[in-house]
């Protein structure tokens, strides 16, 4: 038995493969490097929907367009409640309000209604009016428009299209095995989708970048590094933005955004210089703290600096990191569905038994 099911492969998959003793990340036959350097989040979906469905570029842009028209219609019906709730929760709240009777293929709805709902709930929470999709823009910088009511710079949509890139996939991961446990019942899609974005809500998975900024302003100066990092290691504390069930070396989704990040502060950026101090200072005292188990970088920490160079709120790191995996998420359910096979995996019982016996126990007929 293993707890926490480390190893235990539970599916094949063409989707994507998380080699932890190299430090690779392949995503349908490329390394994701090259996938962020190459690609669009949209060119990104077609790739790994690709065999379920038949999008080209052009169609998939018009149905997410048009899919971000629906969700905007449907804001209304849950903003009042949901925009009085934290981000993620309204974000639950707005996606649960999605019917499985939705005409529109659900995969397009659900990857047009996360930016639309959490650009809504931005602005309704600032006592702002909503601004309606443009059907003819990416997703970024559609999202971005959306928020600010004008067009971003260009260098800006292009790093949060990066970002969404780098996160659309990654192996067997805590909500991607929810999302397939949950098509493997017939549930659907919407369903699969919602209890993904429940369990990516947890610090242990999705929920670590805003605590690195929370971490970062903590520290706040170089000379107290060492002796913050110190306290949190005696009290037992984890240091968010590093650690990873799989990597045994550099997660190379850290080192994707990390060039991005570079790219928009440019040189003798005060925050990555610090940060950098911080990562270096971290992974030392890792290294000391946890000598047989190699603890380092992982994706939250430069997410966590590059969200906040494009002017993002924490609160909306877990909610954006959906924004990007949802388009993986769905291309497991894809393939789960495929299977046409339920999860059902089985546990070992050590509580008491009871006295009495019945007629099964005993080997009657039942
Ligand atoms: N800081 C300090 N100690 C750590 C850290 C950390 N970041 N990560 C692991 N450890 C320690 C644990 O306390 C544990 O010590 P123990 O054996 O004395 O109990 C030991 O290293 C092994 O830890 P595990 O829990 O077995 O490691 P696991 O593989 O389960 O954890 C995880 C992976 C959850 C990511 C962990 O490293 C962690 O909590 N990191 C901080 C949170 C974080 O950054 N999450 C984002 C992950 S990336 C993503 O999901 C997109």
């Amino acid at each position: 038995m293993k707890i926490g099911l480390d190893n235990v492969i539970v599916t094949q998959t063409v989707l994507s493969e998380v080699d932890g003793a190299k430090g690779r990340l392949i995503i349908r036959g490329v390394c994701v490097e090259d996938l962020a350097n190459t690609s669009t989040f949209e060119e990104v979906a077609i790739r790994l929907w690709q065999g379920f469905t038949q999008d080209t570029l052009e169609t998939l842009t018009l149905a997410l367009g048009n899919a971000r028209l629906r969700a905007f219609e449907l804001l209304p019906s849950f903003l009042d409640i949901a925009s009085k709730l934290p981000f993620i929760e309204g974000l639950r709240l707005g996606l649960a309000s999605l019917s499985d009777k939705e005409e529109m293929p659900h995969h397009y709805l659900l990857t047009g209604a996360i930016p639309v709902f959490l650009a809504g709930l931005i602005r309704s929470k600032k006592g702002l009016a909503l601004i309606k999709p443009d059907p003819s823009l990416s997703q970024a910088a559609d999202f971005l428009r959306m928020i600010h009511g004008a067009r971003s710079d260009k260098a800006l949509e292009q790093a949060l299209d990066k970002y969404l890139i780098t996160i659309s996939d990654h192996g067997m991961n805590a909500s991607t095995f929810t999302a397939r446990c949950i098509a493997s019942t017939g549930a659907g899609l919407i369903s699969a989708v919602i209890g993904a974005i429940s369990a990516l809500k947890g610090p242990l998975h999705g929920g670590a970048p805003g605590p690195v900024l929370d971490m970062l302003d903590e520290i706040a100066t170089e000379d107290q590094i060492e002796k913050w990092i110190k306290e949190e290691l005696v009290s037992g504390k984890r240091l968010m933005g590093f650690g990873h069930r799989i990597y045994q070396v550099r997660d190379p989704r850290a080192d994707v955004l990390k060039q991005v990040v570079l790219g928009l502060r440019k040189t003798g950026n005060k925050r990555l210089i610090f940060a950098e101090q911080v990562e270096k200072a971290i992974l030392s005292a890792l290294a000391k703290h946890k000598p047989d188990r190699p603890l380092h970088t992982n994706v939250e920490f430069y997410t966590a600096l590059l969200l906040e160079a494009i002017g993002l709120e924490r609160d909306l790191f877990t909610p954006l990191f959906a924004m990007g995996r949802v388009i993986g998420w769905i291309a497991h359910v894809f393939e789960q569905e495929k299977t046409g096979r339920l999860i059902r995996p089985q546990s070992e019982y050590i509580g008491p038994v009871p006295i009495t016996q019945h007629a099964t126990t005993m080997g009657l007929p039942s």
